[in-house]
């Protein structure tokens, strides 16, 4: 059971309620590539809408800019995008995170209206989790409520996770909620059979998961480029790594073959829960994407199997075979990279554990 306090448990009608997401999302000539973030923060902000918040105030950061302004790293673009998905909310954005003029846009914004605010890590103070730069954030919005829902960044100890919830009562959004009880679920008490299905070419994300669930996990398969280079060494029965691969005029192996595509699927079949992160080949070519659409096509075509997708390139992949046939149903397509794997690996989040437990 989720054990800490949601927007379910506070009383938002009238009151300003400070909101962090994760806008971190790819943009490439000023366009955002996938909406899957913004998309998932919008269960808690129509709740808050319905319920009658006085104001919501949207925080997030994007990119790295270290400390620094840096135009192409600037927010409106997914205050553009928020405003689109949800037509019927007053959505405005301000250029600034603290100071008068946030005070007065915020003032002066419509009742129930939704306000973005600039990049968080265009300034020092978020990374370094400082307490000051917190509060100039909680006393220039005047918040009452601070609703943590970027799940994407809790593995971070930053200002917007951590000091902040020293300012206010602080609780968790849908999202998070929805994130932690799934993947505590697969952490805690899978459903079994129960694989674990490993791809991508970082070794050293997965070694990680590969410990976490050697002894909770029935399978433990291993495709993508780990599985390529022989990164990772089959110790015990349990593990199994692609044995053939689609290859290039180079030799250089891109994909995994038939047979090791067929055992992936036949495990997942077999099995009541699978987790999977990493792509199986080199998907974002489609010539290569072979054995990463046949695994996710027998997850989400298969009712049966508790499916956590988890990893940015996997949960991408995956997302976008939803949007292309939308029967296709999977139990949870992970926003989160790195936080997810910190969470599985067993790491606390600083994020969620700075929340108010129930
Ligand atoms: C992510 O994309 O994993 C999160 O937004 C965290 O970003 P970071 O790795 O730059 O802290």
């Amino acid at each position: 059971m989720f054990q800490k306090k949601t927007v379910k448990d506070v009383n938002v009608k009238g009151k300003i309620v400070l909101v962090r997401t994760d806008y971190n999302v790819p943009i490439e000539n000023g366009e955002i590539t996938s909406d899957l973030r913004i998309k998932a923060s919008l269960p808690t902000l129509e709740y808050l809408k319905s319920e009658g918040a006085k104001r919501i105030i949207v925080i997030s950061h994007l990119g790295r800019p270290e400390g620094q302004k840096n135009p192409d790293l600037s927010l409106k673009p997914a205050a553009d995008k928020l405003a689109e998905l949800m037509p019927d909310a007053k959505v405005s954005f301000i250029n600034d995170v603290s100071g008068p003029d946030v005070e007065e846009a915020i003032e002066k914004a419509p009742a129930g209206g939704i306000i973005v605010l600039e990049n968080l890590r265009f300034y020092p103070g978020e990374e370094k989790n400082s307490e000051d730069f917190a509060r100039e954030i909680f006393e220039s919005t005047h918040a009452d409520i601070f609703v943590q829902d970027g799940f994407a960044v809790v593995h971070r100890a930053h200002a917007s996770t951590d000091a902040i919830t020293n300012c206010l009562p602080s609780v968790a959004g849908f999202l998070l909620e929805k994130e932690i009880s799934a993947l505590s679920g697969v952490l805690n008490n899978p459903e079994r059979p129960f694989m674990l299905m490993l791809g991508g070419a970082k070794v050293d994300d997965k070694a990680p998961l590969i410990e976490a669930f050697k002894d909770t996990a029935d399978a433990i398969c291993v495709g993508g480029k780990i599985a390529a280079d022989g990164a990772v060494e089959k110790d015990g029965d349990k593990i199994y790594i692609a044995e053939d691969f689609d290859e290039d005029s180079t030799g250089a192996k891109l994909d995994c073959g038939p047979l090791s595509t067929h055992r992936f699927a036949e495990t997942a079949k077999n099995s009541k829960t699978v987790l999977w992160n990493g792509l199986l080949g080199k998907a974002e070519d489609p010539a290569y994407a072979t054995s990463s659409t046949i695994f996710a096509k027998t997850l989400g075509e298969n009712p049966n199997i508790t499916s956590i997708i988890c990893g940015g390139d996997t949960s991408g992949f995956c997302e976008n075979l939803v949007s292309a046939d939308p029967n296709l149903k999977f139990s949870l397509i992970s926003t989160g990279g790195g936080a997810a794997l910190e969470y599985l690996s067993g790491k606390n989040l600083p994020g969620l554990d700075a929340l108010e437990d129930k």
